[in-house]
């Protein structure tokens, strides 16, 4: 897989793509990962990349032209199956999205910053956009790192089977259910018999019956879906 990112703060994103898991998978070559400067595509002596908006109100709006300069050359390269603008007012990200995205060989990721990007990128480049929260956050940066993790964890090789991303909360729309290591007893808080009978199918009985139970308690919208 390949994924690009577009932004006007890349280096905010370069220790995330360079420690643990997700350095593993980008040395193993599980995943490409290129980071762009927009202002790299600004047409103007100082680099701007965002202006007022039409029509007046708060806040800057980031320019068309350096945009689409930057999205064009990039696709003069490399074939996307999506583009993806993360804005608050994209669909929530589920497990379901990061399972089939998981599936795509190329993906360009736009990270908005002010008010948002001009409407005309959405109208010619964006084909999917996503949203991490109901929240805003300062920039889509974040929100870049949490959809590339959430689906580079999910490549063939990236995880090993201690990892395993098959029983995670999500997977099968339950969240999961309680897990322990030694010791069996730690200051009389005990670890569940059934654990430690080796029961393999009263086991995963047991942890279905549990992986229900907090999904009910916690997240009874899940069960609704
Ligand atoms: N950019 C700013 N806030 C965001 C959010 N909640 N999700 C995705 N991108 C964002």
């Amino acid at each position: 897989m390949r994924i690009d990112i577009i932004s006007v703060l890349p280096e905010l994103m370069t220790g995330f793509f360079s420690a643990s898991i997700i350095k593993r998978a980008v040395d193993k070559n599980a995943v490409e990962v290129h980071l762009h400067n927009l202002r790299d595509w600004s047409f103007n002596k100082h680099r701007q990349v965002d202006d007022e908006p039409y029509g007046g109100g708060a806040g800057m709006v980031m320019m068309v032209e350096p945009l689409d300069r930057c999205i064009t050359d990039l696709k003069a390269k490399v074939q996307y199956d999506e583009v993806i603008y993360l804005t608050p007012e994209g669909v929530p990200l589920k497990q379901k999205i990061v399972n089939t995205l998981s599936l795509r060989q190329n993906l360009l990721l736009i990270c908005g910053h002010y008010k948002g990007i001009d409407q005309r990128i959405r109208d010619m480049h964006v084909t999917m956009e996503i949203s991490v929260g109901d929240y805003v956050l300062t920039g889509g940066e974040l929100a870049a790192c949490v959809l590339a993790d959430a689906v580079i964890r999910l490549l063939p090789g990236v995880l090993n089977d201690e990892q395993s991303a098959l029983t995670d909360s999500f997977q099968d729309d339950l969240l999961a259910p309680p897990i322990y290591t030694r010791p069996s007893d730690y200051k009389g808080f005990k670890v569940p018999e059934i654990l430690l009978s080796g029961n393999d199918s009263k086991i995963d009985e047991w942890r279905y019956e549990k992986a229900l139970e907090i999904t009910k308690n916690k997240r009874p919208d899940l069960l609704q879906e």
